[in-house]
């Protein structure tokens, strides 16, 4: 049984959709064990304790640099015995250290088909706003292993949702959760858990369902 650790900085949909799919019996080989928020006002941490789930709370402000906050982060992972951590609409930027220390561990969900609508500066919001500015009649989530590079890990999984007429980046980012990363979050993490996914040398998944 893997023991999986959640972070988070806000409304925690993500998080929700994985407490559901753990609910529901449809992660088999993990559990969530703990749910680390960047933001003590998240509401994903709510939805952790009424669900029984242990929390913790890590602000970058606390730190002077990212070298101590990074340490931090790891010392606090490791005391949670983390096998996978999952970037569930987290905000902080993660370091190095914290990378190395897990490679290959932390998966994070994007709102969008990745290479497209990603690194540095997209985030939330700001991700659905540039889509529709672009006019991209197709945008949807991707789920990838965290690198040194942002938004730059090997894919997991993505799901392709349309852009409509009038839609608002509100609008899209609604239909992109709903349809696609409330999706494919837990069933990435399902297939980790599993050992179903392979990276080659190439540094490509292969996903053995
Ligand atoms: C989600 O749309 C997630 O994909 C995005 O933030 C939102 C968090 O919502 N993450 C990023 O943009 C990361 N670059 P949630 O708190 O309701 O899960």
């Amino acid at each position: 049984m893997k023991n999986i650790v959640v972070l988070v900085s806000g409304g925690g949909t993500n998080l929700q959709a994985l407490i559901d799919a753990q609910n529901d019996g449809k992660i088999q080989n993990g559990k969530i064990s703990c749910v680390i928020s960047s933001n003590p006002e998240a509401y994903a941490l709510e939805r952790a304790r009424n669900n029984g789930i242990d929390t913790a709370v890590i602000r970058r402000r606390d730190y002077e640099n990212q070298k101590e906050y990074d340490k931090a982060l790891v010392e606090l992972l490791k005391t949670k015995n983390a096998d996978l951590i999952v970037l569930a609409g987290f905000m902080t930027i993660l370091g190095e250290y914290v990378i190395q220390s897990f490679r290959n561990k932390i998966i994070n969900i994007h709102p969008s088909l990745i290479p497209s609508f990603c690194g540095e500066g997209f985030y939330g919001l700001r991700v659905h706003e540039q889509a529709l500015k672009k006019g991209v009649k197709v945008t949807g989530a991707t789920v990838h292993f965290v690198n040194e590079i942002c938004d730059g890990g090997a894919i997991i999984l993505q799901k392709a949702v349309e852009v409509h007429n009038g839609d608002t980046p509100e609008i899209l980012q609604k239909r992109v959760m709903q349809e696609a990363e409330w999706k494919i979050l837990p069933l990435a993490v399902s297939l980790f858990c599993d050992e179903k996914i392979i990276i080659n040398e190439n540094n490509i998944t292969e996903i053995h369902k």
